[in-house]
């Protein structure tokens, strides 16, 4: 220990020591931040170039908006899955991921999907909960029977926030106690249902939360602490399913399908998995749309985990007539209006490419998409197995990764996949040998 605080003392006297300690760096323009970082990183002119240079187009004060600190912007690549029918519907869905042959799988699946009728998802309003956590007081149960007794007083005051909101059908509708028992004492988790409508909804759900506080503390004689939206929305659930026919898919499909997603329903070290897969659609969609996906990412994973053993998202059954039925429900925690959604110009263009006309519609895009994105892996996985496919869009990567461009990088890839070695070493030496 005394030799590390030596180490540390040391290095503190360093007269060349650089320090991250930057008064005002989120008062700097990008430019002064940017060479900060240059010198602190001794980043080359050309690592400036790479933070600068917006292929989007975008303006940079526009993302110097969005967050703090900003230097520079780390573009993903803007895919569109195909072939989407839903509830009779077509829909191009755009997808920002960087992993490879996630698009191309969920075209794929939905494709088959279509040739057997496409999918059906439901969503409903656009409900929210927010808690506000009451702790200190003497007598949780009978204070919580006077928060609801107070109900329409409340919802009166925590609808005057949000008149806009509230005019538009939305606002404070309901009013839930819950008493939890924890290590230190008895407290009252009010629920607030918050109907958002076309939002995602967490400023308002916030604003409404922080706005009553102060009665529910009078109501109960305790102390109000949290006042926040949880990701755990389950009264905005989306439903999605489909029916995927044993003579599209072969019987053997059908079955590896339904053990597969046995297996998941066994062990959540499989769950974990089949979810990751569930989420390369959702969190990819979210990202083009300006949705916050770590807000659904938090929904879909607490929900799942909810009777306490962490479960996949999606159930996959065989029906009477040997055909493949697949279910999803997760809390649809998006919005296309506010935020990001609105602000950032590529998410408008992705929503102009959706087409839907609310939040709850684009919710059901949310489900349809996890669930086809999880058969066509599923799908993979209980048949030829995940390398052929993946591996070989994934080729691709690998040879750029050794230094290839342009045609090489098709050609490297054909070669490392025909001789089922996706390596980087072996990719190396194809691009030694070709060029
Ligand atoms: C990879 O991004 C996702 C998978 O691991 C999903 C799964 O195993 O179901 C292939």
């Amino acid at each position: 220990m005394l030799e590390v605080l030596k180490y540390i003392s040391k290095l503190r006297r360093c007269d060349d020591m650089k320090s991250s300690r930057v008064p005002g760096f989120y008062k700097k323009s990008i430019k002064e931040r940017l060479d900060i970082v240059k010198d602190f990183a001794e980043l080359s002119d050309e690592d400036i170039r790479v933070l600068t240079t917006n292929s989007s187009g975008v303006d940079m004060n526009i993302m110097d908006k969005l967050v703090e600190n900003v230097v520079g912007c780390m573009p993903l690549p803007l895919g569109i899955a195909t072939n989407f029918l839903i509830n009779g519907k077509d829909y191009m869905i755009p997808m920002a991921i960087d992993e490879t042959s996630v698009i191309a799988g969920a075209s794929h699946g939905a494709k088959i999907i279509r040739e057997s009728g496409g999918i059906i998802a439901i969503a409903p309003d656009s409900l929210m909960i927010g808690q506000i956590q009451v702790t200190d007081t003497s007598a949780p149960y009978a204070a919580s029977i006077k928060i609801l007794n107070k109900k329409e007083e409340i919802i009166k005051e925590g609808n005057k926030v949000d008149p806009v909101l509230v005019s538009l059908g939305g606002g404070l509708k309901d009013i839930e106690t819950i008493i939890l028992d924890t290590e230190i004492g008895k407290m009252i988790d009010v629920h607030l249902i918050i109907d958002v409508r076309d939002a995602m909804g967490a400023n308002a759900i916030n604003s409404i939360a922080e706005k009553i506080a102060p009665i529910i503390e009078e109501i109960t004689d305790g102390k109000v602490c949290l006042k926040i939206l949880s990701n755990l929305a389950d009264k905005r659930l989306v439903k999605a399913t489909v029916t995927i026919k044993k003579e599209i898919i072969g019987e053997e499909a059908v079955d590896g399908i339904v053990k597969a997603y046995q297996f998941a329903n066994a062990t959540p070290y499989r769950a974990a998995t089949h979810n990751k897969g569930v989420m390369n659609g959702v969190s990819a969609l979210a990202l083009a749309t300006g949705n916050d996906f770590r807000a659904l990412e938090a929904g879909v994973h607490s929900y799942t985990a909810r009777s306490g053993q962490y479960k996949p998202i999606s159930i996959w059954e065989k029906d009477a007539e040997g055909n493949l039925a697949g279910s999803i429900e997760f809390p649809a925690v998006v919005g296309i209006i506010g935020g990001v959604s609105k602000l950032h110009p590529v998410a408008r263009v992705a929503l102009k490419i959706l087409n839907v006309k609310s939040a709850s519609e684009l919710g059901t895009v949310f489900g349809a998409l996890g669930l086809v994105q999880n058969y066509v892996i599923l799908k993979e996985l209980a048949t030829v197995g995940i390398q052929k496919g993946h591996m070989s869009l994934h080729a691709k990567n690998i040879a750029m990764m050794a230094g290839a461009s342009g045609e090489l990088v098709d050609k490297i890839a054909e070669k490392m996949v025909k001789e089922n070695c996706i390596r980087l070493d072996m990719a190396q030496k194809f691009l030694k040998e070709i060029s």
